[in-house]
């Protein structure tokens, strides 16, 4: 069968027999099950094709497709949420469009347009909805993703891609508190380079130090700029907030720093609830000056998998700095805030609910 959308044909064909029966979503991992379906869209002949709904399933690529070889891979990560009336919400997702072409161009990877990502996206759901956790603090994780599926050892864009979206039933991302490391020798991304892209290969080239990170006792690192790694820029695959006496900063977003839809909507609603805020360079002299005279209260990561993930220690050039325990902590305040607008228990003044 098929539907069609305002502007897109999609081709469906559903599941024989639905997995549902084998989630637990009392104790749901984050993105380690699937749900029934999957949207899938190939590139080809110089054109995006009409995008089909099948069967979660492998995929078959060649040995030679550009992906394995040049890296030619990017995504998105984006959540649904059920309220209590079981609606159904995403939170911004034209956000995520717009960012998967950005991160598309700088791959050389043709843009998507936007009709198949959202009618592709919302056709899914439908299909797939019973699989949207209802539990505190779950949700279906969404990942649509793109890479070069055409083949070829030689070192050039691909000329044939899949987009495809497929989407897992979750629950947090980290558990408690999280311990971080300030990377000294290692560097995430450099000017002109593809630190902006959520392309696949940024999150393979931070799993080294990562590594190296935990064998001493953290969970993840904070990366520090290439060149004197004296700038605060990301907290593992998160954006990075820092909290100096009553005032949040993050650092602005650059070539080599994820431009963040959890970010730049804390920034918003921070200051709508009177939190001074300022987006701004952070240096690792200043906060760990100012872990050792008490004004460093809070910091923590932001992102959509994570949502906001307390910092409770940082380690640097050997010694480790706790946090304080807060009891009104920024941090708790303005996840409920943005949980509430994207769970539907909250008035969204800003229309950021879709
Ligand atoms: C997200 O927050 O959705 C991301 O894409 C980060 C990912 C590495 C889990």
């Amino acid at each position: 069968m098929s539907v069609e959308t305002k502007n897109v044909t999609i081709s469906i064909e559903k599941a024989k027999i639905s997995k549902i029966d084998q989630v637990d979503f009392d104790n749901l991992k984050f993105g380690s099950v699937y749900t029934d379906h999957m949207l899938v869209c190939d590139y080809r002949n110089g054109a995006w094709q009409a995008p089909k709904i099948m069967p979660y399933q492998s995929i078959a690529l060649d040995p030679s497709a550009k992906v394995f070889h040049y890296g030619q891979a990017i995504f998105e990560g984006m959540k649904a949420y059920k309220d209590d009336k079981g609606d159904i919400f995403l939170f911004r997702p034209l956000e995520n469009q717009k960012r998967l072409n950005i991160s598309a161009k700088r791959l050389a990877i043709p843009e998507l347009p936007e009709d198949i990502f959202m009618e592709g996206l919302t056709t899914l759901l439908q299909l797939d909805s019973d699989f949207i956790p209802t539990q505190e603090g779950s949700s279906l994780y969404i990942r649509p993703f793109m890479f070069a599926s055409g083949n070829g050892f030689h070192a050039s864009p691909a000329d044939e891609y899949k987009f495809i979206i497929a989407c897992a039933p979750s629950g947090s991302y980290f558990s408690g508190k999280v311990k971080v490391l300030i990377e000294q020798t290692y560097s995430r991304s450099a000017n002109g380079g593809v630190g902006f892209a959520k392309a696949g290969g940024n999150y393979a080239g931070q799993f080294y130090p990562t590594q190296l990170a935990i064998e001493k006792g953290y969970n993840q690192v904070i990366w520090t700029d290439d060149t004197e790694h004296e700038f605060i820029e990301e907290a593992g695959a998160m954006n990075i907030f820092v909290r100096i006496n009553d005032t949040l900063i993050t650092g602005p977003t650059s070539d080599r720093i994820l431009d963040g839809i959890t970010r730049k909507s804390i920034l918003e609603i921070a200051k709508d609830h009177n939190i001074p805020t300022e987006v701004r360079k952070i240096t690792v002299t200043e906060v760990v000056n100012a872990a050792k005279d008490g004004s460093l209260k809070e910091m923590f990561g932001a992102g959509t998998a994570a949502v906001i993930s307390p910092i409770a220690a940082f380690g640097y050039k050997g010694t480790d700095y706790d946090l304080p325990e807060l009891e009104n902590s920024y941090a708790t305040k303005l996840k409920k805030l943005i949980t509430d607008i994207q769970y539907n228990k909250s008035e969204d003044k800003y229309g950021w609910r879709y």
